[in-house]
């Protein structure tokens, strides 16, 4: 059986831009798109173009600058919103527009003061509306995580019947576990009418840490298109990781699923989106952080020395990072010492090795992490380093 395509839908510049004090101007979208289009992400979406003058801007700008990725704009179920959106996008090459509305009883009951019935009309009217601008419109189910799978599927319906082309189906409040995220999609992949004309899409939000857990288990119950942002930046928790899911579906590669993102360019997309944004990225991060392929124990580092992949399950250089790191701390050992004594200059015997590594404890012991100046010091004041210059 081929490989099936899962689209990658990025959305760092909208929902990754509702992070608190996180506003980008148009430039820096400008620079970010263009890395995305690079990266080989399928969608970009761009702004909300009703949301300010800025973000129209934006939108507009992003839209004449991508060559290949799709450029999408977000909307409400509003007509305004709509032609607002199609306006920002008239220069894309491939533009679509991204209608929806609420569909959990506490959106359509809070939030709209409406009905089921009502918010059904609403869905296939805005997606009609959209669809007499742009061919390819996206409608989501904003709270479709925690909304009744039969309603859902009725509301699916309608906006097939309006003329969607994607279905996104958001966990908003990232409330799903991943078996019933899992289950949700196969029941529409299963009881949608029409669903055929359209393809599935995963948005999951981090409040419990599973949105990457839901995502992949929503393309593997048959959902083709996967949402997310660079670092998992997003509102709150934040949003589906790109670079995780990305390297999930490249490291198990029987799931049958792949994706078109060039994933050397994953570590430098990673740094240069948390440098505009002004957002660290915590060093744990999978994929990217600093410490995703680095080694301080001395059990680790021996075997990792010995060959890489048994403490690693990525080829750091497949993400764009150079090499393994092994770093130097108390809980390191000879092998370790040895492996970055001779990185910068010293190939030391057995006997040399030991009497430099009771020095590299205690040296170890006052500081938290040994640099390379560190190691010079460290055999500079060892007893042999007489013989070593000698
Ligand atoms: O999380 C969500 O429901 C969204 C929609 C607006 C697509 O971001
Ligand atoms: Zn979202």
């Amino acid at each position: 059986m081929s490989k099936q395509q899962i689209q990658i839908f990025d959305t760092t510049l909208r929902d990754g831009e509702q992070v608190p004090g996180c506003k980008l101007n148009t430039d820096q979208k400008i620079i970010i798109a263009q890395q995305l289009d690079l990266l080989g992400v399928d969608v970009i979406e761009a702004g909300f173009p009703i949301s300010s003058p800025g973000d129209f801007k934006s939108v507009q700008a992003v839209s004449e600058v991508v060559q290949n990725a799709t450029v999408c704009g977000l909307t409400r179920a509003v007509r305004k919103d709509i032609e607002t959106a199609a306006e920002a996008l008239k220069k894309a090459k491939k533009p679509r527009i991204h209608t929806g509305i609420g569909t959990s009883d506490s959106h359509i009951k809070h939030k709209f003061k409406s009905t089921r019935q009502e918010i059904i009309e609403r869905a296939f009217e805005a997606v009609r509306y959209a669809k007499t601008f742009v061919e390819d419109v996206e409608f989501y189910a904003e709270d479709a995580g925690r909304t009744e799978n039969e309603y859902l599927a009725r509301v699916c319906e309608a906006a097939i019947k309006g003329g969607a082309t994607v279905l996104n189906i958001p966990d908003t409040t990232g409330y799903c576990l991943p078996s019933e995220y899992g289950a949700k999609i196969k029941y529409l992949k299963e009881n949608v009418k029409g669903i055929e004309k359209a393809i599935l899409s995963c948005h999951c939000h981090n409040d419990l840490g599973l949105a990457t857990a839901n995502s992949i288990e929503g393309a593997i119950h048959g959902a083709r298109q996967i949402e997310c942002t660079i670092n998992g930046i997003g509102e709150r928790a934040g949003n589906t990781a790109l670079e995780e899911v990305v390297m999930i579906l490249k490291q198990h590669p029987y799931l049958d699923l792949h994706t078109n993102v060039q994933t050397q360019l994953l570590y430098e997309t990673s740094q240069m989106v948390s440098k505009h944004m002004g957002i660290y990225t915590q060093p744990n991060k999978a994929i990217v952080g600093s410490n995703a392929f680095a080694h301080s124990s001395g059990i680790h580092q021996d075997g990792v020395i010995k060959n890489r992949e048994t403490y690693e399950i990525i080829d750091p250089k497949s993400v764009g990072v150079t090499e393994s790191a092994i770093v130097l701390t108390a809980r390191s050992g000879r092998a370790a010492l040895a492996y970055r004594a001779r990185k910068v200059g010293y190939e030391l015997t057995k006997l040399q090795l030991d009497e430099v590594y009771e020095n590299f404890l205690n040296f170890a012991d006052r500081k938290k992490e040994i640099a390379d100046d560190d190691i010079h010091e460290i055999i500079e004041t060892s007893n042999i380093f007489q013989e070593l210059s000698a």
